[in-house]
């Protein structure tokens, strides 16, 4: 029976350089000696592709090595499920993790690595009053702990602001690790949409052309978010912001559901309007296209021949089909023919059409995005939440021809949790069972900043801790509420479970040199005391990389409690004490329960180390289970 220990890779987050290291050495395996890096080797064999001038394009700033490096770091930390923050925890498959990002993100790898189909975030934008979480290299969630307030003696959160000299380079040191992660989650046909100002937006875009590559580039959105033109402005009124989208592969193709403007373009009928809905006319003549012969050919209207000025669009025999149809429109001004297609709202099965993403967006407008919040809230709780809208529009995209409605969209600087909003509201319109998961850290909520002074007082009056992230849950469950009684007849997913950040559950070894007894009495037990089984479990999934939704079900044998995850993938069993004789009624039901569940991937099991009474009650129960076919077992 292995022992599970905090160094173990398995207990880790991710490695990403030792995965980075394994892709490259089956590339090159000629470049590693004694398991390094010969760089010489690799330069020889990667020929006239390597940079070698010291002045290359790109750009630079202090810390970005770093900012590379923390990427790369494993986290030690977990995430700790809270199911009484949560909403329908048993069934629901939407996530809301409280913590640092930059953690929860490394700590998300192994579950959801090339599984997210869209990511939108939208970052603090470096106004100098944003606040930008200063990343610590050596210990990020001790770190994160104690500038949260989670901890004794936790240093207040100071904002960015221009005079501290660091302003640009803080701000991208903030956001290089966290894109780089967030790449990795993204699938080969993953989106990612960063809303940005002016500020940040030309840094922005030139760390994703690194990150992403520029082949990758999209679209820089125009989107006009204000109305008000902002007469105190010296200048411009400024009256847009961007949305920087970047793909994980070139992109084939894009397309979107056409908004209540354009569907009301189709407003003309005839006899098929009520399966076809309206339709509106287009040209048959071109005049853009190159010249093709088949595309000139006489059209015969009341004895008359019309010509093309250059060409048609169609060629004879569709033309021909369409007027059949009834699809054809032909008008007479003057002595001038104008011949016209018709184009139906709906096609032939029912389908509504689909429209172009335009590259500049007007509206919808930030003032609608108050207005969302404030009907859910009573007072003004959040500044400048996006406009619901806006997430659904993006939510509702189709990439690559992909209109399966499901799929992962993560937003790990969730702010009031617009996009899992949207999420909920855009599957109750069309029937999707896209999934959402949202990552806010839970930043101090001071009631002395006017800006904040109404969401603290609304924490003090419900009873909870003075933070973001506690309003951003209750918008979820306010707008789930919401949602559930303007469409009673949706069955779909409204709940979402909470998960925590926290140090790991599996303590690590570091004596107490004045107390070494102690020390060494501490490490037989590897898991920290205050800690639950369901924070060992959930720990568990985490890291041997299965969805935190996965299905635990519960079942208790010799007194026992045995949890399987994921039809049996995993069971754990995490009783404090199991004695010699409990030995064989818990392995033989472990054994028949794995016998029903027949998984489809080998099963591993694990056990709390310090449970068994003794070595021959751990090694009874590992000679029974690996007679039965269950070769993986593991302690804790
Ligand atoms: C501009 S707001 C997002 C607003 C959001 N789009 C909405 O519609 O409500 C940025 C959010 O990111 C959060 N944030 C900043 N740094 C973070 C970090 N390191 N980890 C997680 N969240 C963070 C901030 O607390 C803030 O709520």
């Amino acid at each position: 029976m292995k022992l599970f220990t905090a160094d173990d890779p398995e207990a880790r987050s991710a490695d990403l350089l030792a995965g980075n290291i394994e892709q490259l050495k089956s590339l090159f395996p000629e470049a590693f000696t004694e398991g390094k890096i010969d760089f010489e080797v690799l330069r020889q064999l990667l020929g006239g592709t390597v940079e070698e001038r010291e002045e290359k394009y790109g750009l630079n700033w202090h810390g970005k090595r770093k900012a590379r490096q923390l990427a790369l770091t494993p986290s030690t930390g977990t995430l700790r499920p809270c199911p009484e923050e949560s909403v329908e925890w048993d069934s629901t498959q939407h996530l809301m993790i409280e913590g640092d990002n930059l953690e929860v993100l490394k700590l998300l790898q192994k579950s959801y690595s090339g599984k997210v189909k869209l990511i939108y975030i939208d970052p603090p934008y470096n106004t100098g009053k944003d606040f930008v979480y200063p990343d610590n290299f050596r210990d990020n969630i001790e770190n994160y702990l104690e500038l949260t307030g989670q901890v004794e003696g936790g240093r207040k959160i100071s904002s960015n602001t221009e005079a501290s000299g660091r302003f640009h380079t803080d701000w991208l040191n903030m956001m290089y690790p966290r894109l780089k992660l967030a790449r990795n989650l993204l699938r080969d046909d993953g989106v990612i949409l960063v809303s940005s100002d002016e500020m940040e937006a030309d840094n922005l875009k030139n760390i994703c052309d690194d990150i992403f590559g520029f082949e990758n580039f999209v679209e820089r959105i125009v989107w006009k978010n204000k109305y008000g033109s902002g007469a105190l402005t010296k200048g411009f009124a400024n009256v847009h912001e961007y949305i920087i989208v970047y793909s994980k592969e070139p992109i084939q193709d894009i397309s979107a559901p056409l908004d209540d403007e354009q569907r009301a373009a189709y407003r003309l009928q005839d006899e098929k309007f009520e399966y076809r809905g309206g339709y509106l006319t287009q040209p048959l003549a071109t005049t853009s296209k190159d010249p093709r012969p088949n595309l000139v050919y006489p059209i015969f209207y009341n004895g008359q021949e019309i010509w093309p000025e250059k060409q048609w669009v169609w060629a004879k025999e569709r033309f021909e089909e369409a007027y059949k149809n009834n699809e054809i429109v032909i008008n007479e001004s003057e002595g001038k023919f104008s011949v016209r297609t018709k184009q139906y709202l709906r096609d032939e099965n029912g389908i509504e059409r689909l429209g172009k993403p335009l590259s500049i967006m007007n509206g919808p407008f930030n003032q609608e995005g108050t207005r969302d919040i404030a009907t859910l809230f009573p007072e003004k709780i959040f500044s400048f939440p996006k406009p619901m809208a806006l997430l659904k529009y993006f939510v509702a995209l189709i990439f690559n021809g992909d209109k399966s409605k499901e799929g992962i969209y993560l937003d790990f600087f969730a702010g009031s949790g617009t996009t899992g909003h949207a999420v909920m509201a855009q599957n109750a319109i069309d029937g999707g069972t896209r999934r959402y998961i949202l990552v806010q850290l839970p930043e101090p909520l001071d009631p002395e900043n006017k800006d904040q002074k109404v969401a603290a007082n609304f924490c003090d009056q419900h009873g909870k801790p003075r933070t973001i992230a506690e309003i951003t849950k209750e918008r979820l469950r306010r707008a789930a509420k919401k949602i559930k009684e303007e469409n009673p007849r949706f069955h779909g997913d409204l709940g979402f479970r909470v998960f925590k950040l926290d140090s790991s559950n599996i303590r690590t070894w570091e004596p107490d040199p004045h107390d070494l007894e102690a020390s060494l009495f501490n490490s037989i037990e590897h898991l920290k005391a205050d800690r639950s089984e369901a924070d060992i479990l959930y720990e568990l999934l985490l890291k041997l990389g299965l969805d935190l939704c996965v299905p635990v079900e519960k079942r208790t044998f010799a007194g026992k409690a045995v949890h399987s995850v994921g039809g049996g993938v995993l069971l754990v069993c995490l009783a404090t004490l199991v004695t010699r004789e409990e030995v064989e009624p818990l392995a033989q039901g472990i054994v028949a329960w794995h016998g029903e569940l027949a998984p489809a991937r080998d099963t591993t099991c694990v056990f709390r180390d310090s449970a068994f009474a003794d070595d021959v009650a751990k090694t009874n129960l590992a000679a029974i289970l690996q007679q039965h076919g269950l070769e993986i077992i593991r302690s804790l």
